[in-house]
């Protein structure tokens, strides 16, 4: 590998805790995708910015050399193109349901998504396993499926952000996931490089996620949303619970089969239905929606079935049917997952919840899975139900020990812990300056 004079300079003086300048950020990124700059000196420079942090132009500087890495979409619409990032949970099926949902409302969602990851689940995983359904759409298949029916929902290309890629897999290898400037450049270039006008950002808070206080969820959902902002985008981001799975359904088609039922009317879930609703009023604020119609224009789109048509036309869109999308359910092998004593659901521990429902579904197929039944703070009896297991994989006893019973219910937790906006950002910089 080449030495780089200039490139030592910037380390040593990143590590001694300058800033770094935009010129070298793109030089950086265009380096090391390029080959001329080996991982050595970026696995050292993601570390600095790790611990270090990074000011506002740096993250912005690396966002933007990032983008410039691969292709950027264009909608060519003048009408606002919103889409939503979810940082990772379990029983998360938000995304599922507020796509078609926020689509009916009139606000064209592109959503760009990942894979399933560890004990969080993965929206391609679910919208896949109704038979026929692919979510590996071309660029050019992507914008036009937008333009026609309002929604899609694809994976993320490798050739948007390659950058990322390449930084994401040196970042797990040497111990530089968790920095708040590096996540940020991270998602924030990749919805950019997707074509969205507008985006909104459910930073999961609690032992099932990523960030595991509401502190530093909440300094995560601020700076997405000045990010994003300093691009010229709409931008909320929610900070929401993940201390138990959100909704009932953990797995990933029984997690279509409730994303279903909850846009038909069958069954919705409280707790996943608060969520849907903070999430899609997010959406269709940034989308341009005025305060006083988002949530009557919300109520009609779930209750005329206009949001299940438009599922529905997403699913055939993306190769599968009418049919199929009816015909799902949970397999067939049905265990109780029984309290073993008396007292109240005090913990649901989201992450074993998760990693339990992965088994299953790497076992018994993508219909297998885990669906809550006793909430925390729900009082059971020896015998009484905590849980169902669909599939044959786990032992119910396993499930079981993911739930802690304790004598007294514990404080209630809000699910969504705090909301950030780009309009209060904004107001709160001025009231400083
Ligand atoms: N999700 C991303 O896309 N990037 C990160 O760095 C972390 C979570
Ligand atoms: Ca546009």
């Amino acid at each position: 590998m080449h030495d780089h004079p200039w490139l030592r300079l910037a380390l040593a003086a990143k590590r001694d805790g300058a800033a770094l300048d935009a010129g070298v950020w793109r030089r950086i990124i265009e380096g090391y995708v390029a080959g001329e700059i080996d991982d050595a000196p970026v696995a050292a420079l993601a570390m600095a910015c790790t611990i270090r942090g990074m000011a506002d132009a740096e993250i912005a500087a690396l966002t933007d050399a990032m983008v410039r890495s691969g292709d950027v979409l264009s909608f060519g619409s003048t009408r606002t193109i919103v889409d939503k990032h979810s940082s990772g949970g379990v029983g998360d099926t938000v995304s599922l349901i507020v796509v078609p949902l926020v689509a009916a409302c009139g606000v064209p969602v592109a959503k760009l998504s990942g894979r399933a990851l560890g004990h969080t689940g993965g929206t391609l995983d679910k919208l896949e396993a109704i038979p026929g359904v692919r979510t590996d759409l071309d660029n050019d298949a992507f914008v036009a499926q937008v333009n026609r029916i309002g929604c899609a929902v694809a994976a993320q290309s490798r050739r948007l952000v390659p950058a990322d890629l390449k930084l994401y897999s040196l970042r797990d290898r040497t111990g530089t996931v968790p920095s708040i400037g590096l996540i940020a450049a991270s998602i924030v270039s990749k919805k950019i490089a997707g074509g969205a006008d507008a985006m909104v950002f459910d930073v999961k808070a609690g032992s099932g996620a990523f960030m595991r206080t509401v502190e530093k969820a909440t300094e995560l959902a601020q700076t997405l949303v000045r990010l994003a902002a300093s691009f010229g985008r709409r931008a909320s981001a929610l900070v929401s619970d993940m201390e138990e799975p959100l909704g009932a359904a953990v797995g990933s088609g029984i997690e279509a089969v409730e994303a279903r039922d909850f846009l038909r009317g069958d069954e919705r879930d409280p707790r996943l239905a608060e969520a849907i609703f903070a999430v899609a009023h997010e959406m269709l604020r940034v989308g341009g929606v005025a305060a006083a119609e988002i949530e009557p224009r919300a109520l009609d789109a779930l209750q005329s079935g206009a949001a299940y048509e438009r599922f529905a036309l997403l699913v055939e869109a993306q190769g599968g049917s009418r049919a199929a999308l009816d015909g799902i359910a949970a397999h067939p092998h049905r265990a109780t997952a029984a309290a073993t004593g008396d007292g109240v659901v005090t913990r649901i521990d989201a992450a074993a919840i998760g990693e339990l429902a992965r088994e299953l579904t790497t076992a018994d197929g993508p219909f297998a899975g885990i669906r809550i039944i006793a909430r925390v703070g729900t009082p059971v009896r020896t015998g009484d139900v905590l849980a169902e297991c669909a599939g044959s994989a786990v032992d119910p006893a396993a499930v079981a020990r993911a739930f802690t019973l304790g004598a007294h219910a514990p404080p209630a937790r809000k699910l969504v812990e705090a909301i950030v906006r780009d309009a209060d950002l904004a107001a709160s910089s001025n009231a400083r300056s």
